[in-house]
């Protein structure tokens, strides 16, 4: 066997550990798995690549790696959950980073207007996908201002952007003698362009671009693969590609939105005219709360992003099981984007160690929420706005939410009346059946706990 081949086949197991990886991480109870599946794969897949003839010296790519993981394992050891989305802006931004390099090293010697056009593709995807990330990690950490950036003429501007970037790419493709200023010129028009796509998008739009810029970053890295002909990259690259635009096309999906409207709409940058919510806020003692409780039968759970702020997922379990002890039944109801990342809710409470059989998705508590009891909604807002279903003004009209709503009672605890993500008003905290338990929602769960016990 050539080495070639040997190389070929060991890069054909990495695309498959890729693959089952992908498949694994598709669900909480084995992503965990999944993760180590992948991991594995990548380890293949760089140990075999360095097999490569063309490598002439190792030194710098071994302390490179070092140096990588060093950083990689303190930042991923160190980082807050919810700060999870930033560190995967940071990651998809070096991944666009490393795809620009490739392109760049890539240009010595080549000739072809193929490899030429494929490096002008990774060299953009990687460099819009650099900046980019870079400005949504900027405004998820609020590290430069979460609102959407928009002036007049911005579409014309980008567009000529556009028209400029693809002439260079062109002439980069076809003038492969001389073609060192185009290709500084599509280096500097990608690294703007990234910018420009991210500013217009408001912060409450970060993790969907995330997810795009995530999939950015994977063709990227398959135009890469393609200019320097190696076969690994292009299947890595084209699965985060593709499972990137799933993952976008799912979160746009739970918020009913287009991706072009995540894209283009500025959301949250123009407010209409508000509506008045009718009604009046009705705060409730914990020992008051207790009492519901404890005569309750069907309790759903509804966490929401200020239950990974309280860090209440430990509580919550021990709450859930004083309640199941006391003959209750309990179901925890998960809504595709509560929180800050996808299956932010899901690893929050595996964490905890909540059996995934009590964990229902939306579409399957919806139908049912008029036989629940008592519905606690943990740190939970734009989720479980009823002004999604009521209000044909709101932002978020249209967005399928949980209908806490329909349950019997309510309890909504978080610490103030302030809004979540979207920053919009919520009538369900002026509602009827609705009882407020303010404060941190750690502090009012153990302050149940204690009255239970
Ligand atoms: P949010 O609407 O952001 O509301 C979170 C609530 O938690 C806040 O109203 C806050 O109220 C409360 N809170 C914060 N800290 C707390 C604490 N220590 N104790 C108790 N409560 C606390 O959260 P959500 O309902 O999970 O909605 C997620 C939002 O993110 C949606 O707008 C969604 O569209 C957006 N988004 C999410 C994703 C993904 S993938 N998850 C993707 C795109 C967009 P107080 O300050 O009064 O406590």
């Amino acid at each position: 066997m050539t080495l070639d081949l040997w190389i070929n086949s060991v890069y054909i197991v990495a695309a498959l550990l890729f693959i089952l990886g992908l498949k694994l991480l598709s669900s909480p109870a084995t992503a965990r798995r999944g993760n180590g599946v992948s991991a594995l794969g990548m380890g293949l897949a760089v140990s075999v690549a360095l097999l490569d003839q063309g490598i002439i010296e190792f030194k710098w790519i071994v302390v490179a790696a070092a140096i990588g993981a060093v950083i990689g394992t303190v930042v991923a050891k160190k980082v807050e959950m919810t700060s999870m989305p930033e560190m995967v802006a940071l990651f998809n931004g070096s991944g666009g980073l490393a795809s620009l390099l490739v392109g760049w090293a890539a240009i010595e010697g080549s000739t072809s207007i193929f490899v030429l056009a494929t490096i002008f593709l990774s060299v953009l995807i990687g460099g819009v996908t650099f900046t980019g990330s870079i400005v949504a990690y900027g405004k998820l950490s609020e590290k430069i201002d979460g609102k959407p950036i928009m002036f007049s003429g911005q579409r014309v501007f980008n567009g000529l952007l556009v028209l400029l970037i693809l002439v260079s790419g062109v002439m980069f493709s076809v003038e492969p003698n001389d073609n060192t200023m185009w290709f500084a010129l599509i280096v500097i028009l990608a690294l703007l362009f990234g910018v420009m796509v991210v500013i217009p998008i408001g912060g409450a739009d970060m993790p969907v671009v995330i997810s795009l810029l995530n999939s950015y970053s994977g063709l990227a890295a398959c135009a890469a693969g393609f200019a320097i002909n190696n076969n690994i990259l292009i299947v890595a690259g084209s699965l985060v590609g593709a499972s990137g635009i799933i993952l976008t096309q799912i979160m746009c999906k739970a918020m009913n939105r287009s991706l072009a409207n995540v894209l283009f709409s500025g959301f949250g940058s123009v407010s209409g005219k508000a509506e008045k919510i009718e009604g009046e806020v009705k705060p409730i003692s914990v020992e008051d709360a207790y009492y519901v409780l404890e005569a309750a039968t069907n309790v759903a759970i509804v966490p929401g992003y200020g239950m990974a702020v309280a860090q209440a997922q430990h509580v919550v379990k021990e709450l859930q099981e004083l309640l199941e002890a006391n003959g209750c039944e309990v179901n925890y109801a998960i809504h595709p984007v509560a929180g800050r990342m996808p299956g932010h809710m899901n690893v929050l409470l595996a964490e905890a160690d909540v059996s995934y059989d009590i964990l229902l998705e939306m579409d399957e508590i919806n139908p049912r929420m008029d036989t629940v009891d008592v519905c606690i909604v943990i740190g939970a807002n734009d989720v479980v706005n009823p002004a999604a279903r009521e209000m044909e003004s709101s932002p978020i009209y249209g967005m399928p939410v949980i209908n806490v709503d329909h349950a019997k009672t309510v309890f909504v605890l978080k610490r103030s009346m302030a809004s979540g993500f979207a920053g919009i008003e919520n009538p369900l905290f002026f509602k009827d059946n609705t009882r407020m338990l303010f404060g941190d929602a750690k502090e009012s769960i153990g302050g149940l706990i204690r009255e239970f016990e």
